[in-house]
């Protein structure tokens, strides 16, 4: 009965990785904040990519942190762990064991040529490790565990979807149909937030310059100086341009941040100065983001809670995970624990 079938939820993952210091406003705008939409239409999970995070070198106590903080972070932005299934990637081991496993049907050839792995080695040039390499195979593990039809990433992790499908797909050519195919998904709300000092450049966490991004529990007090910095023109004039990427990326802000359409925000603005808006955008994304920041405050002061939620997630994680896992092991010629 294909009816029956149309009506199954499509499944989706995804995951953040608990490294770095924390969320960029980009990353709040553009990611999470859509993943606690996609719950009443799909299956969701959502994970803290931890497993990951190793792949550059990290202090440990502060992984520890930052992975409490991830998970605070999805339960923050609306994240329901009752609708969907929220967990910590280290508390699931089927992951690291498929990726063993796929690593074995994954090239070195298309392995190198992931953009990624040629930045981040550019980067870490004094810790170019195997795990740095093999890192979409871990990927590939997490989604195809799950048997994930969408991914929702930002652009940088696009390939990395893409490797997965391949490696699902040579699979099932091997051992008949075991993985589904899963897609790379870019939400239809969400717009590219971009750097407040290089406006032609993405906001990045990674940034040396301060006052070039927004951090998810940045004070209100550094929000309303780093947007009074922001670099815009010499047009003096609110309103959208293409030579005007400063004026733009606030425009887009503003009206993400307070609903309002980017004409809305033109009409507004008709006949004030670069001061007055930006002192506007800060005041509209201190105030977006303070309920969000407030609630990973209480829950980082409440750590049971955080484990409990961790502990009942890993446990419907690992009950889906090894049911591919144990299906993956036979194909391949395990054999099993008797
Ligand atoms: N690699 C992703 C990032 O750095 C995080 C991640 C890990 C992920 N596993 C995933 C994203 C599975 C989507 C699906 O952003």
């Amino acid at each position: 009965m294909p009816e029956i079938a149309e009506q199954r939820k499509k499944i989706v993952l995804s995951g953040i990785q608990p490294s770095g210091n924390q969320f960029t406003l980009g990353n709040y705008i553009g990611a999470i904040r859509n993943w606690a939409l996609m719950q009443d239409e799909f299956d969701c999970l959502y994970m803290v990519a931890n497993e990951h995070s190793i792949t550059v070198r990290q202090e440990p106590a502060k992984l520890r942190e930052n992975t409490y903080r991830g998970l605070a972070s999805l339960l923050a932005a609306g994240i329901d762990p009752q609708k969907s299934i929220v967990f910590i990637q280290s508390h699931v081991p089927a992951h690291a064991e498929l990726a063993w496993i796929l690593n074995c049907y994954t090239m070195f050839g298309e392995l190198s040529r992931m953009t990624q792995f040629k930045d981040k080695s550019a980067k870490n040039a004094d810790n170019i490790n195997a795990g740095l390499f093999t890192y979409p195979a871990l990927m590939a593990a997490d989604i195809l565990l799950y048997q994930a039809d969408l991914v929702p990433v930002g652009a940088d992790q696009k390939q990395h979807v893409e490797i997965a499908r391949d490696i699902a797909g040579r699979f099932n050519g091997l051992y008949g149909n075991t993985f589904r195919l899963p897609e790379p998904y870019i939400p239809a709300v969400g717009a590219k937030i971009m750097s407040l000092a290089e406006p032609e450049r993405k906001m990045s966490k990674s940034d040396a310059n301060e006052n070039a991004k927004i951090l998810v529990m940045d004070k209100p007090e550094d929000i309303m100086r780093k947007f009074k910095r922001a670099v815009t023109d010499s047009y003096g004039e609110v309103s959208r341009g293409e030579d005007k990427p400063g004026i733009n990326n606030l425009i887009t802000i503003y009206s993400v941040a307070t609903g309002k359409t980017p004409e809305q925000v033109e009409a507004e603005f008709a006949g004030k100065g670069y001061g007055d808006f930006k002192k506007a955008c800060g005041e509209a994304v201190v105030e977006m983001l303070r309920p969000f920041r407030e609630q990973v405050e209480d829950l980082m002061k409440n750590r049971d809670y955080l484990d409990q939620v961790a502990k009942a997630g890993a446990d419907r994680a690992e009950h889906l995970a090894l049911r591919t896992l144990a299906k993956v092991q036979k194909k391949v010629g395990f054999v099993p624990k008797p």
